[in-house]
C-alpha cells in the first residue's frame, strides 16, 4: 500500500512525506521532484517555457508510474488529483491523505517561496484564494483521511497519520 499526500501548495506534503517515509517500508517520492529530475528544468521553468498543459502531461505520466509501485510515500503536486485518471490511479493501491490548513496558514507558509508559478500574478494572494476556493472541496472528496495540520509540526502530522492508520499499516 502507498501513502499518498494531497493538499494545496504550502500544506507541507513534502516535509510530512519525508518524516512518514522514515517510518514506512518504502521510499519517499515527490512527483514535482521527479519531474524536475527527469526534465532538468525547475517547475517554474517548465510552466514558463512549455506551459501548464505540458506540465500536466508530465505529471500524469509520473503519477501513473509511481501509483503502480508499492509501499511508497507519494507527495503529489497540489493540482495532481484534479485529473480524474490521476486520482483513480493513486487510489488503486494508495490511501489518500489530505493535509488541510486554512488559506491564511498556507499563505504564511508560502510567503518566502518563489517556485509556485500558479501564484506568480500581480495579486498572488487573490490568486491563491481563488484557486483554494475552487479546490478545497475536491481535496476533501478525494481523501480517505483528512488531517488538520494548522497547529502541528510536520513530524507530528506524520505520527498522527501513522496512528490513524493503525493496524492497517503493520
Ligand atoms: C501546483 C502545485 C505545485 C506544482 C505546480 C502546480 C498546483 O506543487 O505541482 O506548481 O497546481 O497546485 P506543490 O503543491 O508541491 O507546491
Amino acid at each position: 500500500m502507498n501513502l499518498v499526500l494531497i493538499g494545496f501548495m504550502g500544506a507541507g506534503k513534502s516535509e510530512v512525506g519525508k518524516h512518514l517515509a522514515a517510518k514506512w517500508p518504502g521510499k519517499f517520492i515527490d512527483t514535482d521532484e521527479l519531474i524536475q529530475a527527469r526534465t532538468g528544468l525547475s517547475i517554474s521553468e517548465i510552466f514558463e517555457e512549455k506551459g501548464e498543459p505540458y506540465f500536466r502531461k508530465l505529471e500524469k505520466d509520473v503519477v501513473s508510474e509511481v501509483a503502480e509501485k508499492d509501499q511508497l510515500v507519494i507527495s503529489c503536486g497540489g493540482g495532481a488529483i484534479f485529473d480524474p485518471d490521476n486520482l483513480k490511479n493513486l487510489k488503486k493501491n494508495g490511501v489518500v491523505i489530505y493535509l488541510r490548513a486554512p488559506l491564511s496558514v498556507l499563505l504564511e507558509r508560502l510567503k518566502d517561496t518563489s517556485d509556485r508559478p500558479l501564484l506568480r500574478s500581480h495579486q498572488p494572494q487573490l490568486e491563491a484564494k481563488r484557486l483554494f476556493e475552487s479546490r478545497k472541496d475536491g481535496y476533501e472528496k478525494a481523501a480517505d483521511l483528512v488531517v488538520d495540520t494548522t497547529e502541528l509540526k510536520p513530524e507530528e502530522v506524520a505520527d498522527l497519520i501513522l496512528t490513524y492508520l493503525g493496524d492497517e499499516v503493520v
